[in-house]
């Protein structure tokens, strides 16, 4: 679209004689709400002040001054406003034949391999189950991760574990004493946190069992080997839990450096503190003042102790240095927005402004289940592991119930199940809380991942009984110039906005766009079916034009749901 636009910046620019900065031209142009207005509109009273004219004088002088290129269909004077069609032609040949040449790679760009972007997200607390929220947060940070690099640059993703804490002295004495009661190994996180709760309640009736809890952690911070060997192997089998999840959602992580990797790198964010004389007593703790309408960033608790957000300001210094970010995005629940205030603020003491105007909180809603009969064992605590199963199975029951003979019925199961669930998450605007409906998100003819998902399926049966296989095709050879109805050339224009999609979904860390974009495709494709014979047009150009919309459509799909981290099965 953007060279559309130029084109219609430059005749306007040719028109007035260039009395008016071709840029600021090209960024006036509008795009109408209505498309009756056109595809792109110029308000001429941008222009009244310079030219000394009416904004509808000078549209009408435009207008019959100016000459359209390929690109441009018609042009229209309404009220001092231009009204720019694009032409159809022009798109769809464009479009086309853009998607052949680049077929997988469709919709990426290159170029920003220098550009550093740390995606940090997931970032479960260890010894606990991988709840709802960190399900969510996982598959936003996940979509991030992928359309940042489908953008060309150089992404690294980082899982700032939970891992370092007070609880951890519990947690010790809990395993002390319950260990043998449990399977620790079978299922590790259940059995944490069932030790955790019960140990958590003892410890408030008996006072004895706290000290003995910071007794442990304090040996803990200094180093005792064999608590942290403790420490270590409850990170590791939360870690190996996570994995499955992991696993599933295709999610890698570059670094698992989370809070206690920062242990000892906390003393230089208080020397550099202390050095700029911004540290300060407040109710016996030390404190950062950030700015009058928010409470100041506490680096030491009045017992002298540092916290998670000191572990996060030391995160900030070293991810500087080691990755040398452009852009640092962190992804939380809306709880912590205050927290990202906080330290954000504070990180102008430690690093250059390059880096802390490089931080960036993405912070998203609440999740709740609609039906409360998923296993809740642990108060509101939903294991998101059977939610997976849950939802892979009930996949199952749905794609046999249209008595499907798959062949790899499991494996179609499993893409659908969980790539429902990725589609619901990504499909609300990430500030919104939702309210989860396993059954809705599973509907074939909703807006949902499956519908999606089979309308790929579709385009592949439909290119299997027309025969078509894009490995004959000579794109040279092709005549789109047949494909003008209506329904052809939504489709068209709506393949044609895929890259402006990924990267507002970027720009604006908000993969709904492209989640709600692929609905659209979807839709479009079927009003594009029902209006539009493929498989028994009498017209072979027609029908080999027809395939190749077919084919690009399903390519566009199958890309886009990739970057929103959901796969697409061949056959449904
Ligand atoms: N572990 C935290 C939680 O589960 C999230 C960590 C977010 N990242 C950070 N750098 N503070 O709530």
């Amino acid at each position: 679209m953007d060279e559309i636009k130029q084109s219609i910046a430059k005749s306007i620019y040719t028109a007035i004689e260039e009395k008016v900065d071709l840029n600021d031209i090209y960024d006036k142009i509008e795009i109408p709400k209505d498309k009756k207005n056109g595809d792109f509109a110029y308000p001429c009273f941008n222009l009244a002040k310079i030219l000394k004219n009416s904004p509808v004088n000078i549209a009408n002088d435009i207008y019959a001054k100016i000459t359209k290129d390929e690109k441009i269909g018609k042009v229209e004077v309404v009220n001092g406003f231009l009204n720019f069609y694009i032409n159809d032609k022009y798109i769809v040949n464009k479009t086309l034949k853009e998607i052949l040449s680049k077929k997988e790679d469709y919709g990426k760009e290159t170029g920003k391999e220098n550009i550093n972007i740390i995606i940090e997200y997931s970032s479960p607390n260890i010894a606990k189950p991988f709840h709802l929220g960190h399900f969510r947060n996982t598959v936003l940070g996940k979509a991030l991760y992928n359309l940042y690099e489908a953008l060309g640059y150089n992404v690294i993703a980082i899982n700032h574990l939970g891992d370092w804490g007070r609880q951890f002295g519990l947690l010790i004495e809990g395993y002390n004493r319950y260990k043998d009661e449990y399977d620790i190994e079978k299922e590790p996180l259940d059995a944490l946190s069932k030790i955790y709760v019960r140990i958590s309640k003892l410890a408030k009736e008996d006072e004895s069992v706290m000290d003995i809890a910071r007794e442990n952690f304090k040996r803990l911070e200094q180093g005792d080997k064999e608590l942290l060997k403790l420490w270590q192997y409850f990170r590791d089998v939360s870690l190996k839990e996570y994995n499955r999840i992991y696993e599933l959602l295709g999610s890698k992580f570059d670094s698992y450096n989370g809070e206690a990797f920062y242990i000892d790198k906390m003393d230089e964010v208080i020397d550099i503190l202390n050095q700029k004389n911004v540290l300060v007593e407040s109710n016996g703790a030390k404190v950062v003042e950030v700015g009058d309408n928010i409470p100041p960033c506490i680096i030491f608790t009045s017992k002298g102790t540092t916290i998670y957000a000191t572990r996060d300001l030391a995160a900030i210094l070293y991810r500087a240095r080691t990755y040398d970010f452009d852009k640092c995005i962190y992804v939380t629940a809306t709880e912590q927005i205050l927290h990202f205030k906080q330290i954000f603020e504070v990180a102008k003491y430690l690093v250059d402004e390059k880096y802390q105007k490089g931080l960036v909180h993405v912070a998203y809603g609440m999740i709740r289940l609609k039906s409360g009969k998923m296993s809740t064992r642990e108060g509101n605590v939903i294991y998101v592991n059977d939610l997976i199963n849950k939802a892979i199975s009930k996949a199952k029951n749905i794609i046999l119930e249209k008595n499907n003979n798959l062949e790899d019925i499991d494996d179609v199961s499993k893409k659908v199940g969980i790539g429902a669930l990725i589609f619901n998450y990504l499909k609300s605007n990430k500030n919104k809380d939702i309210i989860f409906d396993l059954d809705e998100s599973l509907r074939f003819d909703g807006e949902t991942g499956p519908y999606v998902q089979y309308t790929y399926a579709r385009t592949n049966s439909i290119l299997k009984k027309a025969d078509f296989d894009i490995k004959d095709i000579k794109v040279e050879e092709i005549d789109f110039s047949v494909l003008e109805k209506n329904e052809e050339v939504e489709l068209i224009k709506e393949l044609e906005k895929f890259s402006e999609i990924i990267n507002k979904s970027a720009e604006e860390y908000e993969p709904s766009i492209l989640t709600r974009y692929l609905i659209d495709v979807a839709t479009q494709f079927s009003r594009f079916y029902n209006e539009c014979n493929v498989l028994s047009v009498e017209d072979e150009k027609l029908k080999l034009a027809r395939c190749i919309l077919v084919y690009s459509t399903g390519l566009v799909i199958k890309n886009g749901l990739k970057l929103i981290g959901v796969e697409c099965p061949e056959k449904m």
